[in-house]
């Protein structure tokens, strides 16, 4: 199989590119701009691999996107490429319209030029989000694919919009074309402005701690290389047009998480400090796969608490992967703009 993949300079996607290569694939074409969270050492030891190829261009690049998609015909396209950031989408909405929302467009559209000239579209898999499904409260139950599509925040709306498109040209160019929509996903090589990460490498570094408003917000964690296999799972044999949830059967509360990185680290919680609340915050998001279970044979393996640990384990050893994305522009680009929201206070 020749595969281009997007977005896999970034957390979820060089994992994926890392089971890739394990099962064989014959070319592995990894197309990523390299915004802030994307990062060329992710993929420096697949580099070393003869099937592999980087390509540092833009999605929303039409051209560059059909020229890509020309020269290589691909037999798949998974698409990972994204601005993935909840709270970067209250500042800078315009990126992720272009890159979530346009990106994708000219992803499916390079698509059906291909099929055109060749009689055949590549096989597509849209990797979007739970945060489509917009929130839960404590009590309610889980999101299924037939749950309304209901975002909340600026992030969402445009994956929302993405996947939408998508699921649009699965039906009307009869693309073979699937969804997924996993839970929150942790393990290493996540950039340091996610919860999970944030809050070890503060601990690390004796910094605060900041947890959100009541800290109570439950999110179902979802070990990285877990949804990766069940991505795999559907570019092998989800149906065309349909949609797979992808959870970790693991809920918990924000205050959970951070207690278990204190402990893990030995760290006082003192070092938790409360802030003002994102705004639109969603309270819950809770993951009903059954349908991924039965159709694709998704399970996933990790244990949160062991799984937590491990995670913690990685950026302990790595401190050269993140000590330099926490630098000075990290600081200035957060400090300016909480600082205008009023956030992080
Ligand atoms: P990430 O921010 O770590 O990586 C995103 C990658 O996309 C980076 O390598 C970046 O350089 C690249 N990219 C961004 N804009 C691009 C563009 N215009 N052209 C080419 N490349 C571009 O994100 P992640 O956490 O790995 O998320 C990957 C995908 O999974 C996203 O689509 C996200 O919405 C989705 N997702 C993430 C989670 C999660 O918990 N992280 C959960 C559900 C779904
Ligand atoms: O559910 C899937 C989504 O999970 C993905 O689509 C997104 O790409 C990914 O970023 C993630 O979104 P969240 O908003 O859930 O993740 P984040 O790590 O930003 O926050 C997780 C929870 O922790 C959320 O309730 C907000 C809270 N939080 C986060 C940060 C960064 C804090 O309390 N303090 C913080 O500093």
């Amino acid at each position: 199989m020749k595969l281009i993949v997007t977005g896999g300079c970034g957390f979820i996607g060089s994992a994926f590119l890392r089971l890739a290569l394990q099962r064989g694939v014959e070319r592995l074409v990894c197309l990523d701009v390299l915004t802030y969270s994307g990062r060329r050492e992710n993929v420096a030891e697949l580099e070393e691999d003869k099937r592999f190829r980087l390509v540092t261009d833009d999605i929303a690049d039409a051209e560059a996107v059909q020229r890509l998609v020309d020269e290589e015909r691909p037999d798949a396209i998974v698409n990972f490429a994204a601005e993935s950031h909840v709270d970067r989408s209250l500042f800078d909405v315009k990126r992720f319209v272009r890159t979530n929302i346009e990106g994708t467009l000219c992803l499916l559209e390079a698509s059906r030029g291909m099929r055109e000239k060749t009689g055949k579209a590549p096989r597509f898999v849209h990797i979007s989000t739970d945060e489509v499904y917009g929130d839960l409260e404590h009590g309610d139950g889980r999101f299924s694919e037939t749950s309304p599509i209901d975002p909340r925040n600026p992030y969402s709306a445009t994956k929302a919009g993405g996947d939408l498109l998508a699921l649009a040209y699965a039906k009307t160019h009869k693309m073979e074309l699937v969804v997924t929509r996993s839970s929150n996903n942790y393990g290493p090589r996540q950039y340091p402005e996610k919860l999970i990460p944030l809050m070890i490498t503060n601990a690390l570094t004796d910094q605060p701690l900041p947890v959100y408003g009541d800290g109570k917000n439950v999110r179902d964690w979802l070990w990285v290389d877990d949804n990766c296999e069940g991505i795999w799972a559907a570019l092998q044999k989800g149906r065309p047009g349909e949609v797979y949830n992808f959870g970790g059967a693991s809920e918990r509360e924000n205050l959970d998480i951070v207690h278990g990185i204190l402990k893990a680290l030995g760290k006082p919680e003192s070092l938790i400090r409360w802030v003002k609340d994102r705004p639109g915050h969603d309270r819950r998001y809770a993951i009903d796969f059954t349908k991924a279970k039965t159709e694709l044979g998704f399970q996933p393996r990790a244990n949160l608490e062991q799984a937590l640990v491990e995670t913690v384990e990685w950026y302990r050893r790595n401190e050269a992967w993140w000590r330099p994305l926490k630098g000075a522009s990290f600081q200035a680009y957060y400090a300016e703009h909480y600082g205008k929201l009023g956030l992080k206070q």
